[in-house]
């Protein structure tokens, strides 16, 4: 027993160390992150091959985009060399196309930068050209854009120039510099392309810049095992996957994650912090011991309300007892959001209920009994949304609303549900 708490602690205090890593470190928002480099034509190209070797080395997988001016600065071996991938340059190649589109290209990005851009891309992008493969991915693209100019510091200082920088700022995008100093061309002014390492930390601070920036959020997910002997165990059907894609949701939100999850056969995702769990008293503990630091709470566990009173320390026989049936004792597991909820100073604490019918009704009751600010509630009667599924229906319910989300992704529910959450606390101030 005391074995088990020791290596709870442990997994607890590894926890605190990584997200004190993160607070220190926001480079580490680069890994896993895909950035696609669009290269323009222009002297500062060459910096490219640096800036993609960098995203690299904090754990970023990289794409290329080169114009065909940029071609003429530095070659696409060189930039699929140091990418790994082959460099996209044509919009209308039809082999190229079958590999990766231009729409799934920009699907794939969690982040488009364009470094070094030109004057010339300044003024297409801006005027909403679509005319060859960069511009019409930009203008295909749902993530961040971020444009990092670079030329000649009397092109830069044009008033053409400054409008479609201004222009392409209150449209959303994100322009990075330029800096001020000596030119490729010997003259001194602001043009310079901005200094890799400050494009690398500026391209990170962009993922971290979400609703949650700065909030801690604990979630359980999956389900728990209570054991009746050595071999066997009672347990339910719950995949985890809503928990997970909650956790990822909140962590692209900008917030610290702490999952308490349960056996499943998940992937963890990016940047969350998980702590495995067997039973629901294990889940109990694991969550008590990092509440503390919660802003949120959103129990989405499939938690067992009751476990065999004694676990047999040995394998229970067949015949065991001459007996043709076995009797098991329960006994009730702490209700672990309740406990959460009912603590002085508590998170906003979010609880799911699994229900076949009138969900509104029972949503409802749960929110009262277990003193929670929101529950979602979803229905388990179908059995093609729900549990296992990668699709759910849901309804949400507050003190003073009731929302219903329509079917879809467990992913784009998770995002939504977030932004939900996000705005309450921003609500409560
Ligand atoms: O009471 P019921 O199981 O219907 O409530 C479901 C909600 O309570 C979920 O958010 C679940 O994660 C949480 N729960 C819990 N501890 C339990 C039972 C349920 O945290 N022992």
């Amino acid at each position: 027993m005391k074995t088990k708490y020791y290596a709870l602690f442990r997994q607890c205090s590894a926890v605190f160390t990584d997200l004190a890593m993160i607070m220190d470190n926001p480079l580490v928002n680069l890994k896993h992150r895909r950035i696609l480099l669009g290269i323009t034509g222009g002297i500062a190209a060459y910096k490219a091959a640096e800036l993609t070797r960098r995203f690299q080395d904090h754990g970023a997988d990289v794409r290329v985009i080169m114009t065909r001016s940029a071609t003429e600065f530095i070659t696409p071996l060189t930039m699929q060399a140091l990418s790994k991938h082959p460099v996209h340059l044509d919009l209308l190649n039809p082999d190229t196309e079958s590999v990766m589109g231009h729409i799934e290209l920009a699907r794939w990005a969690d982040l488009i930068l364009i470094a070094p851009a030109s004057a010339n891309f300044l003024a297409r992008f801006a005027s909403g050209h679509g005319d060859d493969l960069l511009t019409t991915v930009c203008l295909a693209a749902e993530c961040p854009v971020a444009i990092a100019p670079a030329m000649n510091q009397a092109m830069w200082a044009k008033t053409v120039t400054q409008t479609n920088r201004n222009t392409l700022l209150a449209r959303g995008a994100h322009i990075l510099g330029p800096d001020e100093g000596l030119q490729a061309c010997g003259e001194i002014g602001a043009g310079r392309l901005m200094a890799v390492d400050d494009l690398i930390l500026r391209s990170s601070e962009l993922f971290s810049t979400g609703t949650l920036q700065g909030k801690t959020v604990v979630i359980t997910a999956g389900p728990t095992r209570e054991a009746i002997d050595p071999v066997r165990f009672i347990s339910n059907h719950s995949s985890g996957k809503q928990g997970y894609a909650l956790a990822e949701a909140a962590s692209n939100a900008g917030a610290e994650v702490i999952l308490v999850s349960g056996p499943t056969h998940l992937d963890v995702p990016e940047r969350v912090h998980r702590i495995d769990v067997i039973s629901a008293i294990d889940m109990h503990d694991a969550v008590q011991n990092v509440i503390d630091r919660a802003d949120i709470f959103i129990g989405v566990a499939a938690v067992a309300d009751y476990r065999p009173k004694l676990a047999a320390n040995q394998k229970i026989k067949k015949d065991q007892n001459g007996h043709q049936s076995l009797l098991l004792e329960f006994v009730e597991n702490p209700d672990i959001i309740k406990a959460v909820a009912t603590r002085p100073n508590r998170p906003f604490t979010v609880g799911f209920a699994a229900e076949t019918q009138r969900l509104e009704t029972y949503a409802r009751q749960k929110l009262v009994d277990k003193q929670l600010d929101m529950v979602v509630a979803n229905n388990v009667g179908d059995t093609s949304i729900g549990f296992n599924a990668d699709v759910n229906a849901i309804t949400i319910v507050t003190n003073h609303t009731s929302q219903v989300l329509p079917l879809m992704s467990k992913r784009a529910l998770s995002e939504r549900l977030i932004e939900l959450i996000a705005a309450q606390i921003s609500h409560q101030g």
